[in-house]
């Protein structure tokens, strides 16, 4: 059913050609934007089908400054401004760990609740390329107009912008690994913000609270995929940096174990010093940076 929405989509895109608006998928983009960064609360249920597989329910409460309930059928994330709960529902356990922002900045940014992200994070679509207009759809019975734009990271996303509140009504959400079409049954803007003891987590009967986690050591074999990936093509023979063995990358003074920041390696990659890498290509995504940039930051062992 999927493929023949995509293809309509290519049809009726091709129609707008005749009527070129100039800015205005970019002005719609930034009203999406701008409304989620202005609207006190959200509520939402929603399905979210990583293609081709079946839709699964979602509901998400989102409340200024840092109050975010989101749940799927295997998990809860909740935030009440001073903790942030992750429940697994298949095992029945919980973590539970003190609020930082990056972490639920974070979660928005996952291609399941990406379409909504702007709520907590003003610059998730900033640096949206290529913002062009598609067709005009009918979202569960809501008139929307698709907006389609590519991020760095290598996202492209298409969103349903209702054409009555601005706000985006669901999306397609692209990346390396897969498709992911999330839409929304429905969709409320509150006017004031909720109370934080709304968002307490409460276990469920019989749940096991989990000590955090210890991060896996980030090592040679998590980054040398990406490297072979993206890089060896280039910097695949001997002679300046090669990144095909840990132990010649390591001769390279563009890697500094320990410290990213003063690796040319890192501020090449994310393109804020020295050579834009990989030269021509697409930037690597935001996950893969992070990668590369803990494995040099935990002594690039
Ligand atoms: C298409 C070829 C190509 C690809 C792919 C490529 N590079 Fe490069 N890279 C170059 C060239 C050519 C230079 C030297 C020219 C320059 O400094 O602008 C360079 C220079 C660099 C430097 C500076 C090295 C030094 O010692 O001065 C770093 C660091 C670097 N690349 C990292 C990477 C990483 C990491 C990747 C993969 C994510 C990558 N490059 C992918 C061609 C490439």
């Amino acid at each position: 059913m999927f493929k023949v929405l995509l293809a309509s989509t290519a049809l009726a895109a091709s129609t707008f050609i005749t009527f070129p608006q100039a800015g205005t998928a970019k002005s719609l983009l930034d009203g999406h934007s701008k409304s989620l960064m202005d609207a006190p609360a959200i509520h939402v249920t929603f399905t979210v089908q990583r293609l081709p597989a079946a839709a699964i329910e979602y509901t998400i409460h989102f409340s200024k400054d840092k109050l975010a309930r989101i749940e799927s059928p295997s998990a809860i994330f909740v935030s009440d401004g001073s903790s942030i709960w992750e429940h697994d529902k298949s095992d029945n356990t919980f973590i539970q760990s003190d609020f930082e922002a990056t972490k639920l900045k974070n979660r928005t940014l996952d291609s399941d609740v990406l379409v909504w992200a702007p709520f907590f994070t003003a610059d998730a679509f900033k640096e949206a390329r290529n913002i062009t207009l598609g067709a005009k759809r009918s979202i569960r019975g809501i008139a929307t107009q698709e907006v389609t734009f590519s991020l760095p990271s290598d996202k492209s996303i298409t969103l349903y912008i209702d054409t009555k509140t601005g706000i985006a009504r669901g999306g397609l959400v692209k990346t390396q690994s897969g498709e992911v079409l999330v839409i929304a049954n429905e969709f409320e803007v509150a006017a004031e913000p909720a109370a934080a003891e709304s968002f307490k987590f409460v276990p469920p009967a019989g749940a096991t609270k989990l000590e955090k986690p210890k991060e896996k050591p980030v090592v040679w074999a998590d980054v040398a995929p990406i490297f072979n990936a993206r890089c060896t093509s280039c910097h695949g023979t001997s002679g300046g940096l090669t990144l095909t063995s840990r132990e010649v990358a390591l001769r390279s003074r563009s890697i500094v174990p320990g410290s990213p920041d003063r690796s040319l390696l890192i501020s090449s990659i994310k393109w804020t010093g020295g050579p834009r890498m990989p030269q021509n290509g697409s930037k690597l995504s935001e996950e893969q940076i992070d990668l590369i940039e803990k494995w040099i930051a935990q002594g690039a062992n």
